[in-house]
């Protein structure tokens, strides 16, 4: 897969200017998201300079993609909840550190298996500004055609700024022939639209449920399908993390998982 574009990669430095008059592309062709909109989303940070999304799934652990800590360390990573403006200081935000990190059988080769749960270093508080993403069960994948929506702080273009707000897009589920096996893609019919840098790991939300974890795209962003991992493939093996917390834990039927980063 030569032409894989991980959108783990630090896009740049936080935005300095940019978002006075909003253009009408912006994930890549959504709009700003309303305030609390997406309460279960999370800004995955390095010295305060987002990286990377996640989502809340239980008060101590963020689903994410394992593609955003390729060349980073776990260890000094934060997990934001309750943020909106990345500029400012809210009084809304929870910040984390990460206690230990669980993968299943990533290969960054073919970036398959790309998912982390990141187990937070104390419980999240539930408010209006940070809420649990609901999972589908196992196996129970969605549908080609079925509206999604994805959300993030990812640039709007390649190589462009962060952005300031969190925006969404609208999305439809592609036929598997627009994609490949062990991903689930979207892509949006009518214009250019998708995920961008920044937006790695944030979760692809289809009736209510956070059925994929943003992976990567081809070529610049939103020129083709999104690939994200399928969250039913993996909602067992979820489950055996959440309900044993603490230390490393073994995946399903592989031979135990390389930690990832040095915690
Ligand atoms: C949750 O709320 C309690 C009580 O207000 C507070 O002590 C604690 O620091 C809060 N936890 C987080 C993660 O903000
Ligand atoms: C996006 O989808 C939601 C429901 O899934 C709908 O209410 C909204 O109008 C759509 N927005 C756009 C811009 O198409």
């Amino acid at each position: 897969m030569p032409a894989l574009r991980l959108l783990g990669l630090l896009a740049g430095l936080l935005a300095t200017s940019a978002a006075g008059a909003a253009p009408l592309v912006d994930i890549v062709g959504g709009r700003r998201a309303q305030p609390q909109q997406f309460p279960f989303l999370a800004s995955i940070q390095n010295q305060g300079k987002h990286f990377c999304m996640g989502s809340l799934l239980h008060p101590r652990f963020i689903l994410t993609a394992a593609s955003c800590f390729r060349s980073r360390n776990s260890g000094i990573a934060t997990v934001v909840l309750g943020a909106y403006d990345l500029r400012r200081r809210e009084r809304t935000r929870q910040t984390f550190s990460i206690r230990g990190v669980s993968e299943n059988g990533y290969d960054p080769q073919q970036n398959l298996n790309d998912m982390l749960l990141l187990q937070l270093d104390r419980e999240a508080n539930l408010t209006s500004s940070v809420a649990l993403v609901p999972l589908p069960s196992q196996d129970a994948m969605v549908e080609a055609g079925t509206n999604c929506q994805v959300a993030g702080w990812g640039s709007q273009r390649p190589r462009g700024r962060l952005s300031r707000f969190p925006r969404v897009l609208n999305v439809t589920v592609t036929p598997s022939s627009q994609c490949r096996p062990n991903n689930v893609c979207t892509g949006v019919l009518t214009r250019r639209g998708g995920i961008c840098q920044g937006d790695g790991g944030t979760p692809l939300v289809c009736n209510g449920l956070a059925h994929g974890v943003a992976s990567f795209s081809r070529g610049p962003c939103a020129r083709g399908p999104d690939f994200f991992t399928p969250v039913a493939l993996f909602r067992g093996w979820i489950d055996s993390v959440l309900n044993n917390p603490l230390d490393q834990h073994r995946p399903d039927n592989r031979p135990p998982a390389e930690p990832v980063g040095g915690l």
